[in-house]
């Protein structure tokens, strides 16, 4: 029989006895709101799309079984615990390989970044490596500002980049206000409006950074043509374009890349940097990358070639998982899953759109990124809390709160697919109550 490896590292405390530790010692104000979401549950066993809670809303309730249609933002684009790239984690820590040393070079560094640059769009070819999403963007935003020697920076209003320094100033003030930080260098415009971004690009700015389907700020897509447009500004100016891949990119609308015709198919812009995180850990191994044009590196590097460093950023550990992903998630047939899948889910909540025309005014989205906007936020919180007690984990835009977003695993199955739009749309059913 196989041996139960399980409990020693899931369920070793009971729910509620973690809870009050959480609280306790990590986050109190957290457990009351999940609490008052009724949602008063910690993740246990895993495996695929699906995750078990260690005991219901009351701990002497069983386990609930909830559908993952979040996927942390894609970091679960793979499923929970994939199989493929677990194995190669196991076999990487007994071939030996352990996160390296950061001021060494590295083989699995130079493997994995030739392998990114092959699926970049042309001309960005290099890679530096982080860990979280916004130490990659701050990273771009570090290097753009030593190429064009300039201050200021132009992001979207409601767009998110992260919570550490740099990545917290492209956002919305909310979230800079507690921690006193503000920079008059760091301004916002509407997202999409491409006229805003003109009259906001002058020769003080040294980047443009945007997410290609601003996520928290509401699952937008901008006017086709709207990212073309962006480019020529940047580039009439001698400004630097980023482009956050973090949650749109790795094949998340059935492209591989958002930028580069995941959102219209013969709209294929070419940034200066492509940030990604999230997904890059396949919920595994955390790893992000900031990715680039080659001619940007003298100005960074030539002077100090150790001017910027991470001491976790960029594990060989993490590489090897890195690259197991990136082989699964550009495989054609993959990609061509995800299509297939997300017309498929579209369609679904489209459906429920229709039936329920007085509680949603729009769902849009790409792939398998969808938003469902609501005519108010109270029916957009009550929707996420119904669909949440059929099983299925989504959330709010955090920007946007009248929003959810919607964003299965990428490797979610037709029938799968069937069952969780019948869970949301019970859910929705019962706003009527
Ligand atoms: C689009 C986008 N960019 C960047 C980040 C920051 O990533 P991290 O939380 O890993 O720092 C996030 C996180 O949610 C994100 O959604």
């Amino acid at each position: 029989m196989k041996e139960d490896t399980s409990k020693k590292y899931i369920g070793i405390l009971p729910q509620d006895q973690l809870l009050k530790l959480y609280a306790k010692h990590v986050n109190a104000p957290k457990v009351r709101t999940f609490k008052g979401f009724g949602f008063g549950v910690m993740p246990g066993e895993r495996h695929g799309i699906k995750f078990k809670t260690l005991a219901g809303v009351k701990s002497s309730d069983p386990p609930l079984e909830i559908y993952n249609c979040r996927s942390s933002g894609g970091v679960f684009n793979l499923g929970h615990c994939n199989p493929q790239v677990v194995q190669v984690l196991k076999d990487a820590l007994d071939s030996g390989l352990d996160i390296g040393d950061h001021m060494l070079l590295s083989e699995w560094r130079a493997l994995l970044a030739k392998k990114l640059a092959d699926l970049m769009p042309p001309g960005i070819t290099k890679t530096t490596f982080g860990v979280s999403g916004g130490e990659a963007i701050d990273t771009a935003i570090k290097f753009s500002r030593a190429y064009t020697k300039r201050r200021g920076c132009i992001s979207a209003i409601g767009g998110y980049h992260g919570h550490t320094g740099f990545a917290l100033l492209t956002g919305d003030p909310e979230f800079r206000e507690t921690f006193l930080w503000h920079n008059p260098d760091f301004k916002q415009v509407p997202f999409g409006d491409a006229d805003a971004m003109r009259k906001s690009v002058t020769e003080e700015i040294s980047c443009v950074i945007l997410e290609t389907i601003p996520a928290t700020g509401g699952v937008l897509i901008a006017p086709e043509g709207y990212f073309a447009e962006v480019r020529e500004i940047c580039d009439n100016n001698g400004v630097m374009l980023i482009i956050d891949e973090v949650q749109a990119g790795l094949g998340r609308t059935g492209q591989f890349w958002a930028i580069y015709g995941g959102m219209y198919p013969n709209e294929k812009v070419i940034p200066d940097f492509i940030v990604c995180g999230k997904g890059m850990s396949s919920g595994i191994y955390p790893l992000s990358t900031c990715s680039y044009k080659s001619f940007i590196e003298k100005e960074i590097f030539n002077e100090d070639a150790f001017i910027h460093i991470s001491t976790t950023g960029g594990s060989d550990l993490g590489c090897a998982v890195a690259s197991e992903m990136l082989d699964i998630q550009s495989d054609p047939k993959f990609l061509e899953h995800v299509r297939q899948m997300g017309e498929l889910f579209g369609n679904g909540l489209k459906s429920i759109q229709t039936e329920y025309p007085e509680f949603i005014k729009e769902v849009r989205g790409r792939g398998l990124m969808w938003g469902v906007e609501f005519y108010d936020e109270n029916l957009c919180l009550k929707s996420m809390i119904l669909c949440i007690q059929e099983g299925i984990l989504l959330n709010y835009c955090g920007n946007k709160k009248n929003t959810l977003i919607i964003m299965p695993p990428l490797i979610v199955q037709k029938n799968e697919i069937e069952e969780i739009i019948v869970r949301i749309r019970n859910g929705i059913q019962k706003l009527k109550k």
